[in-house]
């Protein structure tokens, strides 16, 4: 057992020979998170408190691998480095311009007692708000590859706990409806982040951080009745090949006392590393696309009579990008391999060659005369062996075009890697995401994927990857999309990063696809779902012609962000935040509710001194998602630091509000 205060000190700090038990508790620099690790009979085990009260019970942690000892027995210990670490760091792009990076750390180093005597170290970090922990393989004498065969790394939450679901494993990735379920009934393997909130009254979310080379981590309940990682399988059945030293991603567990005070945990972007290379050249982007005319079937990806990608239709859309003050245009149809049935043409899709009808260098000189950046499509379905082919050529010719933005797509059930079908979330899949945008960088590329591997925070050290999807957005409207889906995203996928909601669909009524909001709510989604990349989705007529005073927020409303200060929320109901710009001194306010009619009164005492002008836009009185979706009511009044704001949010509706400092 480690002693505590100096004589624990000097017996930690040089103790000779190596502990066959050891207890150690971790306590966060506010002191109120702890983790207690501790070795018993070889084992090593982890718990957590908060305020004294537990957030996971004793939990195993361990390494199964194939045609060896399972690591993470038999150990003793080496060695235990402490160490504390505070301070900020600036975000290129993002949610908030500092980060705050303040946590205790503790990494045991550990040694099989016996046998080969492999090395293995755990490294933990304890944060005001929140743990992670992560398993470093060292170079080993006897080994330089290994293959995971399974993680064994538990997080024991109370089984009684609420948690907020998508299936893993499943056709459409992470597009499926959140739902609640006990966390003992999660016995099918479920994504994170998952959202959990316990009987004792945390909200936690079990998350993952630093994701490369490795497969990614779903959950699922144990035989033990315990949560525990399960990661993504190859076609194989292996969950990882990696040459030593190997470090695996983060296991993250943030806690926080509030479901609305998760939405602010910094820690999965603490928990990478700064970049590397200079991405001064990043810049968020506003865009418009030849796009959702394709989902209300007015036109379509494959050529013929309604092809949506002409030449003819990019150059109105540019202009009228120009005349809306719309920095892109994204084109989606515009290569071979979109006629037909495209989801069966993955493999032969080329990323080269324009189609007959898009003259792709005569619309991009039309984009760089007009100061419009076209925004280029890779529709892979998932055939990564055939989009690597021509990857880098690919990013050459849009490069050489002007082109600096992508967004790549994989739909498809599964991707296609070396022949073989992998799971887009497997350490295959994990791979080729990276490289793509490692590659993008290279040739100062800007991407939003779609169809993506989860975020786990390495935007901080790639910022060119400025959004990307991951969950279900808007395309899912017209049927498959609940108003309360949108108070659900805050407190689970959006914990992962921004998410390319495609926001701003004004053409609500639209028989091809209804959907479940209101004209408001369109305008909340710019401030409630960060997204470095923001779309305007509908088409040009309807913000020029059919709702313009609508439409002056989405041209004026930022993408990058100075401050975030979440307001309100409960899981599933509402959700309210405000955003400072980080261009200027305004602030901006989004609010969403679920199927259910919401009032707020809110504290403006966030804004600094002085007045200023509020610029309201609400749903109606009258105003409903179903009866009334295009109620809305825009106000004027000027504010200060001390007032409040009553907003009345209509059943699936929503507010959006401007606070421009006079
Ligand atoms: C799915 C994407 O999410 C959607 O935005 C895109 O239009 C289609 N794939 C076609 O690429």
């Amino acid at each position: 057992m480690a002693k505590s205060g100096f004589f624990g000190w000097l017996q930690r700090t040089f103790w000779k020979k190596p502990l066959l038990d050891y207890d150690e508790e971790i306590a966060s620099p506010d002191g109120r998170v702890v983790v207690r690790v501790n070795l018993r009979l070889g084992k090593l085990f982890y718990s957590v408190k908060k305020d004294g009260k537990v957030v996971l019970r004793e939990s195993n942690l361990g390494l199964n691998l194939k045609g060896e000892e399972p690591l993470g027995q038999g150990l003793t210990i080496v060695r235990v480095n402490n160490k504390t670490v505070d301070d900020q760091w600036e975000n290129l792009v993002g949610e908030a311009r500092i980060i705050v990076n303040n946590y205790t750390e503790s990494a045991l180093y550990l040694s099989e007692a016996s046998g080969n005597k492999r090395l293995f170290t755990v490294r933990f970090r304890v944060f005001n708000d929140g743990v992670a922990f992560r398993y470093e393989i060292p170079p080993q004498p006897k080994f330089q590859r290994l293959i995971i065969a399974d993680e064994l790394t538990e997080f024991n939450a109370d089984t009684n706990g609420s948690a907020w679901r998508i299936p893993a494993f499943q056709p459409d990735r992470y597009e499926y409806n959140y739902e609640r379920w006990p966390v003992y009934s999660l016995t099918s393997p479920v994504h994170t982040p998952l959202t959990i909130e316990t009987p004792l009254g945390h909200f936690i979310a079990v998350h993952e951080a630093a994701l490369y080379n490795y497969g990614s981590m779903t959950l699922q309940m144990n035989a033990n009745n315990r949560l525990q990682s399960l990661i993504t399988p190859l076609s194989d059945g292996m969950r990882a090949y990696v040459d030593l030293p190997f470090n695996t991603p983060w296991r993250v567990v943030m806690i926080a006392d509030s479901a609305i005070e998760l939405t602010v945990n910094r820690i999965v972007l603490n928990l990478n590393d700064p970049p590397k290379q200079d991405f001064s050249w990043v810049k968020p982007l506003k865009f418009m696309g030849i796009w959702w005319a394709m989902f209300v079937g007015e036109w379509t990806w494959a050529q013929g009579d309604r092809h949506g990608a002409t030449t003819e239709h990019a150059i109105q859309y540019i202009d009228a990008c120009k005349r809306l003050g719309i920095g892109g245009l994204l084109v989606e149809g515009w290569n071979n391999g979109w006629d037909g049935d495209w989801l069966q043409n993955g493999a032969s899709t080329d990323f080269l060659k324009p189609v007959a009808d898009f003259d792709l260098a005569k619309v991009a000189q039309h984009a760089h005369e007009h100061g419009v950046e076209l925004v280029g499509h890779h529709e892979t379905v998932g055939f990564v062996d055939n989009y690597e082919r021509q990857l880098e050529e690919a990013y050459k010719y849009y490069t050489k075009n002007g082109i600096h933005y992508i967004k790549p797509g994989y739909a498809g059930s599964m991707m296609v890697i070396q022949g073989r079908k992998e799971f887009h979330h497997s350490q295959a899949g994990v791979l080729h995401y990276q490289k793509a945008v490692e590659l993008a960088a290279k040739y100062q590329i800007m991407l939003d994927v779609h169809e993506p591997i989860k975020g786990t925070g390495t935007e901080r050290t790639w910022p060119n990857l400025l959004t990307r999807e991951g969950a279900r957005g808007q395309e899912y409207e017209g049927g498959a999309l609940s108003p309360s889906h949108a108070c659900i995203i805050p407190f689970t996928r959006l914990l992962a990063g921004g998410m390319d909601y495609t926001s701003g669909i004004f053409d609500i009524t639209n028989v091809a696809k209804r959907l479940a909001t209101t004209l408001a709510r369109q305008l909340a989604y710019y401030v409630t779902i960060y997204s470095g990349m923001q779309m305007a989705a509908d088409r040009p007529r309807f913000y020029e012609e059919v709702h313009p005073d609508a439409y002056e927020f989405i041209r004026t409303v930022p993408i990058n962000w100075e401050k975030t200060v979440p307001l309100l929320g409960r899981i599933g109901d509402y959700y309210v935040v405000a955003r400072q710009d980080r261009a200027s001194a305004d602030w901006y306010i989004g609010g969403v509710t679920n199927e259910e009619a919401h009032r707020v009164r809110l504290n403006l005492d966030f804004l600094e001194d002085g007045e200023y002008l509020a610029e309201i836009y609400r749903d109606a009185d009258t105003a409903h998602y179903r009866d009334n979706p295009l109620g809305m009511t825009i106000e004027t009044r000027k504010v200060l630091k001390s007032d409040y704001l009553d907003i009345w949010m209509a059943p699936g509706g929503g507010f959006a509000v401007k606070l421009q400092k006079v």
